[in-house]
């Protein structure tokens, strides 16, 4: 599984001995670059990024770290590599062989799939493209761009796919897929929240606690996939996921450092008083992460889904996890509680498990979030403050599925609109919160200075100083 940087594609998909194949990709990659110039990151062009690039698909020592300029980042590529005699583990198809082809029945299902992730990955490059401009430091700054060119690798790998196995549509897709914008009304991306903004740091690192968190729970589902060549894809995306990961919770956690250091240095929980030593509020934070869990939550799509049911038992997208799972894999006969609002209150009912996958999996998600939020409040805990940060209720303000409908305040409480408009104020963030955390927005660019909302990190990236030049300017 060596991968090949002698072609102008980096690959380890022996892409040399498909002619037509390379020379459909070395088509697209000109658009690529276009695309990645007009609505990559702004200005980041000329700078020297201490970046790492994938060099061979290994779970350990698969990354080196050296300075490129963004334009030049050799994307590629990169599948993880087969397993012997893998079998299909869930649905009708269980214990078959995976599937090297599109099996003829699902084409168009599994098109739909890959382009529904693919448009993700650009759509949040055109999100984060003007933070550059407001970078906390050097280090932020590297961060942000790294996360930026994994996501256009991540675009790379679902338009392989649909230019290998989908033929003409598949490279319609490819193209579609450039032509798309985030927030844009005639031509949006396709998910909601990847056409929501991020005008701001908190946001940014906000969206990578949270959304590309759903599309490490995504990713998971499609690692599972009986169509082999998905399956690795995403298994392969996934371990570059984890970085983005890691930015968001170790952002937030800078984040919250530096406001208590502010709240014990002036003994006070005063709003108004830590925004005036230049620090984010307690409760402002946790307005931010209402919004950015409430929009994310919608991506998992509605409760009950005979889509998401048809996706399983064709075998192309699974559970997070299912191989762990033990049970019949076919959840033909088992059910798993979905909340319906009823009148004032909610309640959950037993629904047919198939039906319920979004639900599971939105679940699965919500606990995984629930786990970086507990080791933020221990920062919390352990510095003597008793205010605690708290997931909302996933009934909040949410648009799609069974809540949609629903005026569900943070605590899970069914309002009435007086009530919500009561209550609003304290649960999102305020056109003033917005203009406040914007006003912190300068750019700090000198090695190992920080912006005073945010603490510095404890260590630096691949074992660099924090002070180290992690993007030079031009
Ligand atoms: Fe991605
Ligand atoms: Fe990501």
């Amino acid at each position: 599984m060596a991968i090949d940087y002698a072609s102008k594609i980096p690959n380890n998909v022996d892409l040399a001995s498909n002619k037509a194949l390379q020379r459909a990709l070395e088509q697209w990659q000109p658009r690529y670059l276009d695309w990645w110039r007009d609505v990559g990151p702004e200005g980041s062009a000329l700078r020297d990024v201490y970046l790492r690039t994938a060099v061979s698909v290994d779970a350990k020592g698969w990354a080196h770290f050296d300075y490129v300029k963004m334009p030049d980042y050799r994307w590629g590529i990169f599948l993880a590599p087969p397993e012997a005699n893998r079998k299909i583990a869930f649905g009708t198809h269980q214990g078959q062989p995976v599937w090297n082809e599109v099996p003829g029945e699902y084409r168009s299902t599994l098109r739909r799939i890959i382009v529904t992730q693919g448009d993700t990955e650009p759509a949040s490059v055109e999100q984060q493209r003007h933070l550059g401009r407001t970078c906390p430091s050097l280090y932020d700054l590297r961060n942000l761009y790294q996360v930026n060119v994994e996501e256009g690798r991540h675009l790379w790998a679902m338009v392989y796919l649909l230019h290998a196995y989908f033929g003409r549509d598949g490279r319609e897709e490819g193209e579609a897929l450039l032509e798309r914008r985030s927030g844009d009304p005639d031509k949006p991306r396709i998910l909601g929240a990847f056409n929501e903004q991020t005008p701001d740091w908190l946001s940014f690192f906000m969206f990578t606690f949270l959304t590309d968190r759903d599309g490490k729970y995504q990713l998971a589902a499609l690692a599972e996939s009986g169509f082999d060549p998905l399956a690795r894809s995403t298994r392969f995306m996934l371990t570059e996921e984890a970085h983005h990961l890691f930015v968001g919770e170790s952002g937030i956690a800078r984040v919250i450092q530096r406001t208590l250091e502010v709240m014990k240095e002036l003994n006070t929980d005063e709003p108004a008083r830590v925004r005036g030593a230049g620090a984010i509020d307690l409760p402002t934070l946790q307005r931010y992460l209402n919004f950015h869990f409430s929009v994310t939550l919608d991506l998992y799509g509605s409760e009950v889904s005979t889509n998401a049911a048809a996706f399983y038992s064709a075998g192309l997208k699974g559970r997070f996890e299912e191989e762990k799972i033990s049970d019949d894999h076919l959840l033909a006969d088992s059910t798993y509680d979905v909340p319906v609002v009823e009148g004032a209150r909610i309640a959950t009912r037993a629904e047919k498990a198939q039906l319920a996958l979004n639900e599971r999996l939105r679940d699965d998600y919500i606990a995984d979030c629930q786990a970086g939020v507990d080791r933020w409040n221990k920062l919390i805990e352990r510095a003597g403050i008793g205010q605690r940060l708290t997931l909302p209720h996933k009934g909040f303000h949410r648009r799609i599925g069974t809540f949609a409908d629903a005026l569900v305040s943070p605590t899970g409480a069914v309002l009435d609109t007086t009530a919500w408009r009561a209550g609003e104020r304290d649960w999102l963030p305020s056109g003033d919160d917005r203009g406040f955390v914007q006003g912190l927005m300068k750019p700090v660019t000198k090695p190992g200075q920080f912006a005073g909302w945010i603490a510095p990190p404890r260590v630096g990236i691949n074992g660099q100083p924090v002070g180290f030049e992690y993007v030079r300017f031009d």
